[in-house]
């Protein structure tokens, strides 16, 4: 049975000052839903910023069997935390880090849930938008400003936001085949998740219909030149989109190249 130095009668007081937020505790039908918002499977890394207790940590691996991390600010906070998911049985499973969110390294996380404050959220955004494309944040109560939710949840009271971090999908691509007789470039505006454009070939631009992104999944669709509609369903990974291109009711393959 593994140990930790909490004292053994610390309890957290509703309110009680952390460093940048108070501690409130979200209500277990919430944790728990906001644990189904985020899909979790079991090669998934969830952090909780701002711990708490470890409810989050601890509901999650001890549903979906996956490694936690909790970092919490207040020493006598993580200690308790760290003592609760012991007692939960997640002892080994959760790991509670007595830390500064802003200072923490999180980007090994799959999965990022919160309960700050709207201006935590949007100090925070820069380097959530940076993590791995298709890593779920769930934040309970607060938004993230322009970057509009992927899913919304509310029982009436409390509130739940999703968001999906989008690949880098923004820029000029080009596509040519092998001998050089299709030669198109795509042009990709992004804010976020929200993309569009335009795509060029044999002199005619015509834009990008049905543009969606979702973590490194992109897909759209244009008019070819006889009129007929294709449609792309691609992975990005760094400067390289591939994926199969549906035209004529078959699928060809597609790869395409991001302009430096
Ligand atoms: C509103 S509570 C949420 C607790 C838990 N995540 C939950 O949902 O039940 C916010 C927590 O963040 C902690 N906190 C505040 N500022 C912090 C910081 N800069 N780094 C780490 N933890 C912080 C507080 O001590 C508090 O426990």
């Amino acid at each position: 049975m593994q140990s930790t130095n909490a004292d053994s009668d610390y309890k957290p007081m509703r309110g009680q000052m952390g460093k940048d937020v108070m501690w409130l505790q979200t209500a277990q039908n919430l944790v728990n839903q906001m644990l189904a918002m985020a899909q979790i499977k079991s090669d998934d890394v969830v952090y909780d910023l701002g711990a708490g207790d470890g409810i989050i940590p601890i509901t999650a691996s001890k549903l979906y069997s996956v490694k936690s991390v909790g970092i919490e600010y207040h020493q006598k906070l993580a200690d308790f935390a760290k003592k609760n998911a012991i007692q939960a049985g997640v002892g080994d499973k959760v790991n509670i880090i007595k830390g500064d969110i802003f200072i923490e390294d999180f980007s090994k996380a799959t999965v990022v849930t919160m309960y700050l404050l709207p201006e935590l959220n949007l100090q925070l955004r820069p380097t959530i938008l940076q993590m791995i494309p298709g890593t779920r944040i769930v934040s309970h109560a607060f938004d993230m400003g322009e970057w509009q939710h992927d899913q919304f949840y509310t029982d009436g009271k409390e509130k739940a936001y999703l968001w999906i971090v989008p690949a880098q999908a923004k820029g000029i691509w080009h596509l040519k085949d092998s001998d050089a007789k299709l030669d198109a470039r795509i042009q990709i505006e992004q804010q976020f998740q929200s993309i569009g454009g335009t795509i060029t070939y044999a002199g005619q631009q015509k834009p990008l219909l049905g543009a969606q992104l979702k973590g490194s999944q992109i897909q759209f669709q244009f008019v070819a030149s006889d009129d007929s509609l294709f449609t792309v369903q691609a992975t990005l990974n760094q400067n390289t989109m591939s994926g199969e291109l549906w035209a004529w009711g078959r699928a060809l393959p597609f790869e395409i190249q991001r302009q430096p």
